[in-house]
């Protein structure tokens, strides 16, 4: 694919989805940066080639007027990048029923939200990327994570299945799984559960969470992801995975039996 092409991107206010539409902008794409906010972003201002939508992945009212808007502006949506996400974090025992559901329905559902509006677009035109933002935590789970593991193992089995069924249609999926990349996820995009009087997961916690402070500190940059889902976007291999600093966190997955890599994340995390 090349230059005047058009890429949808979702969560592209801050972090990997603002460093993909930066990068996709100076390629000489013309970007649909959408976001919950577009009133408060200066993304626009970074280039002529980017123009801001509004759109909550979870509210498919506002997922299919955005594409309606993207459409009736660039005529195509070449590239789908789902990419808007966060993380609930802690003891399964402290999230409650809701906390867990919101956290499927932007991370899961809102995946399918953008890409159910934008197939049969790409079905017509039979011609089209959707690149879904994973997680290395899909591969592998971190302590703390169940819940947002859970999601992103849910986004590679769909992401899977999408790849097997619309190759006929000439719709390319691919699934990027970064490790720890510094960005607003581990602040803003953070939802800590804790529950009054339940004190049991707390040595636990305080012996893993050194650790994954330790993991965040180390992270890339956004702008080595923004390069995958360049590739992902753009390459002519049909690969399904990229892992931008996380290669041997999902090569040890691939090749250690399952019982190791689990001790393995175990030992890394001091979750004992
Ligand atoms: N950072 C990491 O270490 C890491 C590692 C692996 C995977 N990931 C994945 O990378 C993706 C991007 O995260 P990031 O690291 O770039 O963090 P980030 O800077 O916090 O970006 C998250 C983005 O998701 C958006 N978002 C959240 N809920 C939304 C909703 N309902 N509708 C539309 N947008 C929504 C946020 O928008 P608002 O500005 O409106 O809040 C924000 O733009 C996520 O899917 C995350 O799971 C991150």
């Amino acid at each position: 694919m090349s230059a005047g092409k058009t890429v949808l991107i979702t969560g592209a206010s801050s972090g990997i989805g603002r460093a993909t539409a930066l990068l996709f902008a100076s390629k000489g794409w013309t970007v649909a940066a959408t976001m919950r906010s577009p009133e408060t972003s200066d993304l626009a201002s970074q280039s002529s080639n980017i123009k801001l939508f509004k759109l909550d992945v979870t509210d498919q009212a506002s997922v299919d007027a955005a594409v309606r808007d993207v459409l009736a502006q660039y005529g195509t949506i070449d590239v789908l990048v789902n990419n808007a996400g966060y993380g609930l974090m802690g003891p399964f025992e402290a999230q409650t029923d809701a906390q867990i559901r919101r956290q499927f329905e932007t991370n899961v559902f809102g995946v399918m939200n953008v890409t159910r509006a934008v197939l049969p677009h790409m079905r017509g035109r039979k011609e089209g990327r959707i690149v879904n933002v994973g997680s290395a935590a899909g591969r592998l789970t971190i302590p703390l994570y169940s819940m947002y593991s859970a999601t992103k193992w849910a986004l590679e089995g769909f992401s899977e299945g999408l790849w097997l069924e619309l190759r006929q249609h000439n719709i390319k999926v691919k699934i990027i799984e970064p490790g720890m990349i510094k960005t607003d996820f581990f602040e803003r995009s953070r939802e800590v559960a804790t529950k009054p009087g339940l004190t049991d997961y707390d040595a636990f916690t305080e012996a893993v969470m050194p650790n994954i402070k330790a993991w965040e500190d180390a992270g890339a940059e956004p702008d080595l992801v923004a390069r995958s889902i360049w590739h992902a976007s753009t390459s002519i291999w049909p690969r399904l995975r990229y892992q931008p600093n996380a290669k041997l966190v999902v090569w040890s997955r691939g090749w250690a039996p399952g019982q190791l890599a689990v001790r393995i994340v175990r030992r890394l995390f001091n979750a004992w």
